[in-house]
């Protein structure tokens, strides 16, 4: 186990491990359950010095029902933003990440390939492909001076990574300006000196300078604290490679055949009017999915803008499903994934687990179930290996029906200077962040 496996420097979990084999129920007392409650508990005993330094729920204030919902500081005038770079260790220095260069998307790949978000075993790596990067960093009115980078002087080496990027953000019936912060990454051999609150401390002075005061963004570890906590789960396409590779065991009285049959999926989707999203349907998507969000606590504000950058099929990163009823061509369901692969660490024969991610769906007409055991076929049929997806929204109505298992770690989301009162439950977060 490496020394990320642990508080305080332990990864956003990569859901991509399933120790157990997706039809057994997840046993609460498995020696990973125990290890993270022996963290948690310890992440609440220890302290953290630099988060108890920030405008975020405190643990001392878990349950304290005086405290008001909203903003913990106000904005200040932009003139009192400290106009400089904080500063870093002597022989590093920022640079601004230009996503439109070919090289520098590069090096920022590499980076993450190498250096980002382990499974608690080290057997799997996110490997955040250089389109999907391009994607997820350059979405409507991004800012480029979010996309923050650390160098060593004398090579010039990329040795460090932090962005943001702007998002409307509906917490009850506020709409609130927020970055969404993600792809936080230290070189490995840089680890434990420090160096990710300066980074975090200079993104959120980049964010402010845009005149923006709140924050959303995930985590593997417990941190001051999380305003919900999801579990990710798993379904298996492809259950024998997931098998050689370690992501999950045959079950107990289960042979390869027998797993091979219990996951196989019919050939093409059940669902009349079942087709890709195209460009044309942006208005009838974001109605959809306006109308769809408004029931969770926490959902992004999204207009036809977003609608279009987020949702339509970009291949290799984005694909997303509607159905359209053939009778009144009204758009009336709505399935989407994002296409996030693991390296497999290690493996002879293996070296890439080609994993779907669920992202935003909606059932008006057709059934949750039925919508996405179409969304599970298509998946099957772009050679994915398993298919993750977390229990916000609606998803658990339709886990354990369409054989997902529990897979180990959790998700922690934040938001960053605005207090929720109470934590959440997993559906009634209405968000999914890359
Ligand atoms: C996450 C990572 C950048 C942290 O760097 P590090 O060298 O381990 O830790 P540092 O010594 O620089 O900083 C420690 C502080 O950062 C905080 N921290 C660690 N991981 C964090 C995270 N994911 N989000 C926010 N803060 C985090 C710690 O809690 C600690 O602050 P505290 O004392 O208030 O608790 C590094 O471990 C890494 O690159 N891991 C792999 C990628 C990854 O997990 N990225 C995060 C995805 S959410």
């Amino acid at each position: 186990m490496s020394d990320n496996n642990s508080p305080p420097g332990s990864p956003k979990q990569n859901p991509a491990q399933n120790s157990e084999t997706n039809l057994l129920p997840k046993d609460d007392s498995s020696l990973e359950t125990i290890v993270r409650k022996i963290q948690d508990s310890m992440s609440l005993a220890k302290g953290h010095k630099f988060w108890e330094t920030q405008p975020v729920g405190q643990f001392k204030d878990v349950g304290d029902t005086s405290l008001p919902e909203g903003p913990i500081e106000p904005p200040i005038p932009l003139s009192e933003v400290k106009q400089e770079p904080y500063n870093l260790p002597n022989p590093y220095e920022w640079t601004t990440c230009d996503m439109d260069s070919e090289d520098t998307c590069t090096e920022v790949y590499n980076l993450l390939k190498n250096n980002y978000v382990e499974d608690d075993e080290n057997m799997f790596r996110f490997n955040y492909s250089k389109e999907f990067l391009s994607w997820a960093l350059r979405p409507p009115g991004y800012y480029k001076s979010w996309h923050i980078g650390v160098r060593a002087k004398a090579s010039k080496k990329l040795v460090a990574f932090i962005t943001g990027v702007p998002a409307r953000i509906r917490v009850r019936d506020e709409v609130v300006k927020m970055a969404e912060i993600n792809f936080l990454c230290v070189h490995k051999k840089l680890r434990s000196k420090r160096l990710a609150p300066v980074m975090i401390k200079e993104v959120t002075r980049r964010v402010h300078l845009e005149n923006i005061w709140q924050a959303a963004y995930t985590a593997g570890v417990v941190l001051p604290t999380p305003i919900t906590t999801c579990q990710y789960w798993h379904r298996s396409l492809n259950p024998k490679k997931l098998i050689d590779v370690g992501f999950s065991r045959l079950g107990p009285r289960m042979t390869m055949s027998r797993t091979i049959k219990l996951y196989k999926l019919p050939d093409s989707p059940a669902t009349p009017g079942f087709r890709k999203m195209e460009l044309h349907d942006v208005p009838a998507v974001t109605r959809l999915l306006r109308s769809y969000l408004s029931q969770f606590v926490v959902s992004p504000d999204f207009d036809e803008n977003d609608v279009e950058h987020w949702l339509l099929p970009t291949d290799g990163v984005v694909d997303s499903y509607l159905v359209e009823s053939p009778e009144s061509h009204d758009v009336t369901d709505f399935c989407s994934f994002y296409t996030l692969p693991s390296s497999i660490l290690g493996n002879q024969n293996y070296s890439i687990l080609k994993a779907a991610y669920s992202y935003y769906n909606v059932s008006t007409k057709t059934p949750l179930l039925q919508l996405m055991n179409d969304a599970l076929i298509v998946a099957k049929q772009k050679d994915f290996d398993v298919f993750n997806a977390l229990d916000v929204m609606h998803n658990e109505s339709f886990l354990k029906e369409l054989k997902f298992g529990p897979g180990d770690g959790q998700l922690h989301y934040y938001l960053y200077n605005y207090r929720i009162r109470n934590a959440l439950r997993p559906s009634e977060l209405g968000l999914v962040l890359l």
